[in-house]
């Protein structure tokens, strides 16, 4: 028998090769490949310690939880606008010195959108249907040429989606941007348990895997080489973001400047919820610690509480945009330092599953369970944690559902009226609705302008300017 085999065998999951001795030698050699990436103390471990006493998952929410502070933005109350000067300066001059790469997480399943490819891939520019990951190539692309600087940009993926992604980026020869300077990698994996915490088998000769959320990403970005690539290149800032979102600011000079100024290992961006049951995590502080307190986790009663002036007391929402110092992401994605290791999550869902007579059973309620890291649990590890306020009409309009709110017709919305007020700003015409939705549809590209100003410079430069009508692109 195989060490490997044996290995499972003593850990009371044998299970996992019961259709062994009947598979060919490749198979057998996949599946022990599968089975040797598998931690099984530490799918011991979680079994007891989450499935089997939960009482013991730390969703973050506790009695000594109080709202988290952050710094406002400049036209806000509070805010101070000789600071955000200043540090829009500081962080323009580590993006000319080539200290900043760009890291998007996209290895999600995107079930909730039901579309079948990489989320990445979804058409969301309002005219030209340009994917995600085509908006954000040419926001990097613009802001390379701004300072002057490549700026690489690292894409997790996950194995269902990795091949296709690539597949798409060299198809549209990488949106104009030098291939080399794009990086995917796959992220780790976990296996899907019973009650028991046995392994399940999604085929006789298949693990039932899947991703390890994107709190992998920080041991993904370690364990692909990207972490010693960024030191071998001078970069210490990783500017991170979520696929889902095409209003992001994937590069942000007041961001990275303030991320800079605090001396800060993790920063992130907060925008106050829009409403009490909005589902975004939101910005806490415990004694010295800062964390998230997902949504799922908030105590209805305090996610609907308000302060003195009647506005939400945890407000502070977190859209999943945060600057990591690439040390600490080192240090946490290694696992070195006391208890640095982020923890899991529990998802209970419906696992299809091969039983030990060889009989596919697809379930009707959820079966099993799936361990999941957030990355947002790296908040308490981190020195010096920043955050700071952003307006959401710049930074943030997910795409996450088929339609209603958070779809792409959301998202396509925010983005027009994105495109309408940087008009309206550069003195152009535009006719809009109360929303401040633009009565014709018309795109600007993020080579044509990324910002307001450079939009307005763009517009000032062009020679033979164009009405805003219906199907307008400025490009
Ligand atoms: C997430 C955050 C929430 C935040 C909100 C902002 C969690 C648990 N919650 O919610 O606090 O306010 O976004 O929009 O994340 N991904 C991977 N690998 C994985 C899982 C996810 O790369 O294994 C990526 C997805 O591709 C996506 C992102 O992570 O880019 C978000 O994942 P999703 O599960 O959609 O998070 P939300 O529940 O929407």
């Amino acid at each position: 028998m195989s060490e490997i085999r044996e290995l499972y065998e003593a850990n009371n999951q044998g299970h996992v090769f019961e259709f062994y001795d009947a598979l060919t030698d490749a198979e057998k050699t996949s599946l022990e490949k599968q089975a040797s990436a598998i931690d099984l103390d530490e799918i011991a471990d979680l079994t007891a310690r989450l499935i089997q006493t939960p009482d013991c998952q730390d969703s973050g929410f506790s009695e000594a939880v109080e709202p988290a502070e952050y710094i406002p933005l400049e036209k806000n109350e509070g805010g101070d606008p000789a600071r955000w000067v200043e540090a829009r300066a500081k962080g323009e001059a580590a993006l000319r010195a080539g200290r900043v790469a760009a890291f998007t997480v996209a290895g999600g399943q995107g079930t909730r959108l039901g579309y079948n490819g990489p989320k990445g891939t979804f058409g969301v520019s309002p005219i030209l249907h340009k994917s995600l990951f085509q908006l954000f190539a040419e926001k990097i692309l613009a802001s390379s040429k701004i300072f002057a600087r490549p700026i690489p940009w690292f894409i997790m993926t996950s194995q269902s989606n990795h091949d296709d992604t690539i597949t798409f980026f060299e198809k549209s020869d990488y949106f104009g941007l030098p291939s080399d300077q794009v990086n995917f990698f796959s992220q780790g994996v976990m296996p899907a348990v019973d009650e028991e915490g046995k392994i399940l088998l999604a085929e006789k000769t298949q693990i039932a895997l899947s991703p390890d959320g994107h709190g992998g990403s920080l041991r993904a970005l370690v364990r692909s080489g990207a972490t010693r690539q960024m030191e071998a290149d001078g970069i210490d800032i990783i500017s991170y973001f979520q696929v889902d979102n095409p209003l992001v600011r994937c590069i942000d000079p007041a961001f990275i400047g303030f991320h800079l100024e605090g001396n800060s290992e993790l920063s992130s961006k907060t925008v106050s919820k829009a409403y009490a049951s909005e589902k975004v995590g939101v910005f806490c502080q415990r004694g010295e610690k800062t964390l998230v307190v997902e949504y799922s986790d908030l105590p209805e009663e305090l996610a609907e509480a308000t302060d003195t002036n009647g506005e939400l007391l945890y407000r502070s929402g977190s859209i999943a945009i945060h600057l990591f110092d690439r040390d600490f992401v080192h240090r946490l994605g290694s696992g070195t330092g006391e208890s640095a290791q982020l923890p899991f999550h529990l998802a209970h869902k419906k696992v299809p599953f091969i039983d030990s007579k060889g009989k596919i059973n697809a379930p009707e309620a959820p079966n099993a369970y799936k361990f999941e890291m957030f990355v947002f649990d790296a908040l308490p590890f981190a020195n010096n944690p920043i955050i700071i306020e952003t307006a959401r009409e710049d930074d943030f309009s997910p795409v996450k559902n088929a339609r209603g709110i958070d779809s792409a017709q959301t998202a396509r919305d925010d983005q027009l009226r994105q495109f309408a007020r940087w008009a309206a700003g550069a003195g152009i015409k535009v006719e809009t609705n109360d929303s401040g939705l633009p009565a014709a549809a018309f795109e600007i590209s993020p080579l044509f302008g990324d910002t307001a100003e450079r939009f307005a410079s763009s517009w000032d430069a062009l020679e033979n300017k164009t009405e805003l009508t219906e199907g307008v692109v400025l490009a």
